[in-house]
């Protein structure tokens, strides 16, 4: 098991806390001495989770706030308050996520809702919190892509996948985007000289709510019995599939602008490994043609921060 290194005197902020990787990520950083911001869209779960969390560490330090990540103003009015408290961030992880609901679905900012939770929100969240991650002293921001980004593409003509919604072609063009984020961001901090890491991970394929929702998102069909347990056998549970994430946001041996997932049975579970990034992920024009398209929808950019 990868053993996190001491993070007594460092404040992480966790979106999606409360439930699958966010809480495990949470769980593990506290029980290393972290103090971590839970952010969360529903404060009643944000609680449980806390209480789960501090019945195992009764000494951690976790703050439940409300973020709902496919909501701009919801994202501003976090980072506002949070930059207020002018506490230097250590770490962010951009953890919170949604898959492949069946019908289309819109945030509040008429966003196609994967692009907008999976991509947007965490987007303007970075660029908002970067004050409090430039103050700090060794920060860093883990953003959780996910091995489908490999079948993704950017499609600019109907980002919002306006024209012939395919849920998981919609998924995993939002998490292409993660990761093409997560490289850009660690270019841009090496190009204006900032000491900021910038990384991602993926968690193979891990048994959370997302799976449990699937592409129903909790409604319709049940699965057949064989397809539950061939699911069951290629995936793994929810401690080992966090640390990717654990790793690329605290190790001293991770590297910017890399990516990190399981390693066996094609990146499904496993240890950690540095992962080999798709071809589509990996060019300075994608990324930054999709970061300037980022910044005119958000309306946050790195010149008003
Ligand atoms: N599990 C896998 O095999 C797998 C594979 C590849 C990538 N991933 C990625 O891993 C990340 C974590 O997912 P998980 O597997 O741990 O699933 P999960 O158990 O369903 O957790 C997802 C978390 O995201 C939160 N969330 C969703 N929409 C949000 C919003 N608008 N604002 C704030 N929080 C929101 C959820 O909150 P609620 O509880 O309120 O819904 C939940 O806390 C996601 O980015 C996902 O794409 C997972």
């Amino acid at each position: 098991m990868y053993d996190i290194p001491d993070q007594h005197d460092r404040l992480a902020v966790v979106t999606g806390s409360n439930s699958g990787t966010g809480k495990e990520a949470t769980r593990r950083l506290a029980g290393a001495g972290a103090q971590v911001i839970m952010a969360v869209r529903a404060l009643a779960k944000g609680e449980w989770a806390r209480q789960e969390i501090l019945s195992q560490f009764p000494d951690a330090h976790l703050d439940v706030r409300r973020l709902d990540v496919a909501d701009l103003s919801s994202v501003k009015a976090f980072a506002e308050a949070l930059l207020s408290e002018k506490r230097p961030l250590d770490l962010l992880v951009n953890n919170a996520g949604v898959m492949a609901p069946p019908q289309r679905l819109v945030s509040v900012d008429g966003f196609e809702l994967q692009l907008a939770t999976n991509f947007l929100g965490p987007f303007a969240l970075t660029l908002r919190l970067l004050p409090l991650l430039l103050a700090a002293k060794a920060p860093r921001v883990a953003t959780m892509s996910s091995s489908v980004a490999a079948i993704g593409s950017i499609r600019y003509q109907n980002l919002q996948r306006d024209r012939h919604y395919v849920p998981y072609f919609a998924y995993a063009q939002s998490k292409l985007a993660d990761l093409l984020f997560a490289q850009q961001l660690a270019r841009v901090a090496n190009q204006r000289g900032w000491d900021l890491m910038s990384n991602a991970a993926h968690p193979g394929f891990t048994r959370t709510n997302l799976l449990a929702a699937g592409a129903s998102l909790g409604r319709g069909r049940k699965r057949p019995d064989w397809v539950t347990r061939v699911m069951f056998l290629a995936s793994q549970g929810v401690e080992p599939g966090t640390e990717p994430l654990l790793y690329a946001a605290t190790s001293p041996d991770a590297l910017s602008g890399a990516y990190y997932g399981p390693d066996r049975l094609f990146g499904l579970v496993g240890p950690t490994t540095l992962v080999r990034v798709p071809r589509s992920a990996r060019h300075e024009n994608d990324a930054t043609r999709l970061w300037n398209v980022a910044e005119e929808l958000t309306g946050v950019t790195l010149e008003k921060i």
